[in-house]
Formats: structure tokens, sequence, C-alpha cells
């Protein structure tokens, strides 16, 4: 049987009303999250067959943390009332009481994950983002998403609950599919079982869609967590990703495990 790695999560709810995200809400994206982790997403029918034998299935599950690590018991949800109207993303100011956010809970033994408004660039609204493994500081260890991108948040075509799964994809050593080199053939996710992609996907394809890296066969896989598709069209890992996640757990975050 396959190994089951189970994981405690502290959602830190940081907003002027954190009561706006309510418990059903967070239980709802950590379902999801399970799910697609799982390769138990009820969408994975969307899967071409030509993908399908690409579908991985991770053990990696997620669960409330239970304890504090002083020990005394948590619903895993923390909620804190801020003044601060949204948060910039390169700032990292959620991730610290002393800014107006959370202070992590130790990294080493639990999965961050701050929800909160994050400030928009001029290129846009940024749904979310995350620590790889090894960053420093290890206090900014995590993930942070908009709270509009849980499932019935408010950002259309992104509140599915997929911006998590993406993020975690990321904080288990994931890079995006496209390789982030801007439409070249030459980056790479380091991942041997997804096709070459030249850039981010958006919106939703449906059948074979080629591009320039990968121009013939079953062309991209723009259905991949890891590629920018909207949240209805994001619907699987592969086997090799979920390989390279399992690795990075054991390698560098073993300790979430014990
Ligand atoms: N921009 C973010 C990142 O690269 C998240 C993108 C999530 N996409 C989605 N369809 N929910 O980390
Ligand atoms: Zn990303
Ligand atoms: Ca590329």
């Amino acid at each position: 049987a396959k190994t089951v790695y189970s994981i405690p999560v502290v959602f830190h709810i940081v907003m002027s009303n954190p009561n706006q995200v309510t418990d059903a809400q967070i239980q709802k994206q950590l379902d999801i999250l399970n799910a697609d982790f799982a390769g138990a997403n009820a969408d994975s029918t969307s899967i071409p067959s030509y993908f399908k034998p690409l579908f991985g299935k991770s053990g990696i599950q997620f669960s409330l943390a239970q304890r504090t690590a002083t020990g005394d018991p948590t619903t895993g949800i923390n909620r804190v009332t801020t003044t601060k109207s949204s948060f910039s993303y390169t700032a990292n100011d959620v991730k610290y009481t002393s800014s107006r956010g959370a202070d992590s809970w130790d990294p080493d033994k639990y999965l961050n994950v701050w929800i909160c408004a994050i400030t928009a660039t001029s290129s846009g609204s940024i749904l979310g983002y995350a620590t790889f493994p090894g960053d420093m500081p290890a206090a900014e260890q995590g993930v942070v998403i908009d709270y509009r991108t849980l499932p019935g948040g408010s950002y259309t075509d992104y509140n599915s609950g997929r911006t998590l799964t993406h993020e975690t994809g990321h904080y288990f050593n994931l890079y995006h599919i496209w390789g982030d080199d801007d439409g070249a053939c030459s980056g790479s996710d380091y991942v041997e079982d997804t096709p070459n992609q030249a850039d981010a996907s958006s919106g939703c394809y449906s059948g074979v869609k080629t591009d320039n890296c990968t121009s013939s066969g079953n062309g991209i896989m723009y259905q991949n967590y890891m590629d920018y598709s909207d949240d209805a069209c994001l619907v699987m890992f592969t086997d090799a990703q979920v390989t390279r996640m399992e690795a990075a757990l054991v390698a560098y975050r073993s300790s979430l495990l014990t």
C-alpha cells in the first residue's frame, strides 16, 4: 500500500474581519487540497485519455493541527484581526505579528498557511505565493493565499481552491510547468513526464493544445496544477511531480511528520 504522510496545518486568517472566512470554508479548502493531492478530485474525469497514464496520486495528506507547539488543544484555525487592509507579497508583513500579521508556528512542525488580502501589483492580482524547501528565513516558510481564492470566494475563475493546491506544490519543490523561461523551450520544471511548455496557460483550453515547445502529439498539459489555467481546468499532478514532492518531503520537510 502507498505510504500516507500526514501534515499538520495551521491556517492564520489575518484580516480586518477574520470571521469573514468561516470554518466551513476552511474545511472545504482542506478537503479540496487533500482530494487534489490524492488524485481523488471528482473533476479528474476531465483528464484526457492520453494523459490518464501520467495521473499522479500522492500519499501526502493534510489535517488541521490539533495541538499548539506547547501542547494546548487548537482547532488549527488562528484568526487574527489586523488594521492592515492588504499585505504586500514582497514584504511578507503578514508573517510577523510585529508588522500586524501573525507569526508562524514552528515551521518544522506545521505547514503554515496565511490567508489575507494580498496587495495587487501593476500586473494584476496576486492569488498566492509560497516558499520552496530551504528558503530563508525559516520563520517565513509556508504558503500565503488571498482569501478571495478560497472555495466560494470572489475571485471569479480562481475561487475553487486550486490556488492552495498550486502553492503547496511549490512548497514541496515543484516549479511551474512551463519552466518560467518566457516562451523559450530551454527552461525546465525538472520533472520528466510533463511536456515541455513555452509559457503559462490562461483561461481554459479544451482538447489537444500544442505550442512552440511541444508542437505535436498530445500537446502541453494545461490541466496541470502547476500551470496557470482557471481553477476549473486544473485537475492533475503527474506521477513524476508526486515523486518529486514526496522526495522533497523526506529530504527537507520530514520533521513535519514527527
Ligand atoms: N500566481 C500564483 C503563483 O504562481 C498562483 C496561481 C494559481 N492559479 C490558479 N488557477 N489558482 O504561485
Ligand atoms: Zn506558482
Ligand atoms: Ca518554457
